[in-house]
């Protein structure tokens, strides 16, 4: 049958609220109740034995894509290589046979997403897709498919798909981590529980809807926006961007914190904010002196910390949203959640078609 909004003013707004859900429904489906280890289908290949990992994805799926390389390389010490999948198909890049692919994508019908899918299998990589729709054409042509858990997604801007991609990617990495014995049974249950909280710790951001929506205001003024991040923070960065470029036509970029000063620095002024990701993680400080840096010049900082951070963040922004306080491994997936309500608070105030934006379509399938 037809899915309703329950309410909400519009799909995606009922869609981010199911946030916790689906991050909930997803860890149910990875982890292991009793022992909280986290359980992956069975593998037709040897993730003790995976020599590298490739992982390609097209837009938002992209960005979890670049957040799950951290988390490989960081716990995993994996070696990783990502790119978007409309370049990945035609890069013809050297792989190590019996590498693992991580394809990810919602609908699983995107065409770049499954002809990289394809030109992975003939390089005899190992086929792992994270996929929303199980019964897709990209799950046929998968070794293993890793299910996010999300229902189905109405919006055409992508919201709870994302946040159940993350969730996979994090399971898988720890699964990863086991298996090539970079982790041992407490610090794997150190990471399974900060996981296993998300869900409680999600349900609070939306406590912080009218300080989203004080931002909102800066933001709706604004002709570009600068979104800033450091290490696993920059993705949630450019799926800021992402989201307000494309339900709201407000040209936003995205930076990784420490590289402004090699160019957009230029362009900061009283008319650009500053979005930025800052929870107080191990980068906090440098995340810190960039913003510095960027207020210096006249820059208007509009920025996500989390309750450790909230201090020293308020001394130089204009306008804080204050999360609460995280395991560092979690949490580029809280801090995604109220950087796609921004875009969608953004939207809203300019009235645009949020469901429908402009020139989108909920799922590629031509190149
Ligand atoms: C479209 C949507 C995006 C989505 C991308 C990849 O461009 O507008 O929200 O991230 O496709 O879609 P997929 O179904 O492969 O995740």
């Amino acid at each position: 049958g037809s899915i309703g909004k329950d309410g909400y003013r519009h799909y995606m707004e009922k869609e981010l609220h199911e946030h916790p859900l689906v991050i909930g429904q997803t860890l149910q489906r990875m982890v292991d109740p009793a022992s909280r280890r986290v359980i992956l289908p069975d593998l037709p290949f040897n993730l003790a034995e995976v020599p590298r990992a490739v992982i390609t994805a097209c837009g938002s799926a992209f960005f979890a894509g670049m957040i799950g390389r951290y988390w490989l390389e960081e716990i995993a010490r994996l070696p990783v290589d990502i790119d978007v999948a409309s370049e990945m198909r035609y890069r013809n890049p050297p792989l190590t046979e019996g590498s693992v692919g991580l394809l990810i994508s919602q609908s699983g019908e995107t065409a770049d997403t499954l002809a990289a899918l394809r030109s992975l299998r003939q390089k005899a990589i190992h086929i792992v897709s994270v996929l929303n729709v199980e019964h897709s054409t990209m799950a046929r042509e998968s070794d293993v498919v890793l299910g996010t858990v999300a229902g189905p997604e109405i919006s055409v801007a992508s919201t709870k798909a994302f946040t159940a991609q993350l969730t996979v990617l994090a399971c898988f990495a720890i699964a990863t981590a086991r298996a090539r014995g970079k982790l041992d049974v407490l610090a794997e249950e150190h990471l399974v529980s900060a996981l296993l909280d998300l869900p409680s710790r999600a349900a609070e951001v939306f406590n912080q809807t009218d300080a989203i929506r004080a931002m909102a205001q800066v933001v709706v003024e604004a002709r570009d926006v600068l979104y800033l991040g450091r290490g696993s923070m920059f993705p949630v960065a450019m799926e800021g961007a992402l989201k307000l470029k494309e339900i709201s036509y407000i040209h936003a970029e995205a930076y990784a914190a420490g590289e402004m000063k090699h160019g957009p620095i230029s362009l900061i002024d009283r008319t650009v904010p500053i979005v930025a990701t800052a929870p107080s993680n191990a980068l906090f400080e440098k995340t810190l002196s960039n913003l510095q840096e960027a207020k210096a010049r006249g820059g208007r900082l509009l920025v996500f910390t989390d309750t450790k951070g909230a201090e020293r963040v308020s001394a130089i922004a204009e306008q804080m949203v204050v999360l609460p306080h995280v395991h560092d491994f979690v949490a580029p997936i809280l801090q995604t959640i109220p950087v796609q309500m921004l875009a969608y608070e953004v939207a809203v105030m300019k009235g645009t078609d949020v469901d429908q934006p402009r020139n989108l379509a909920k799922s590629v399938t031509v190149e």
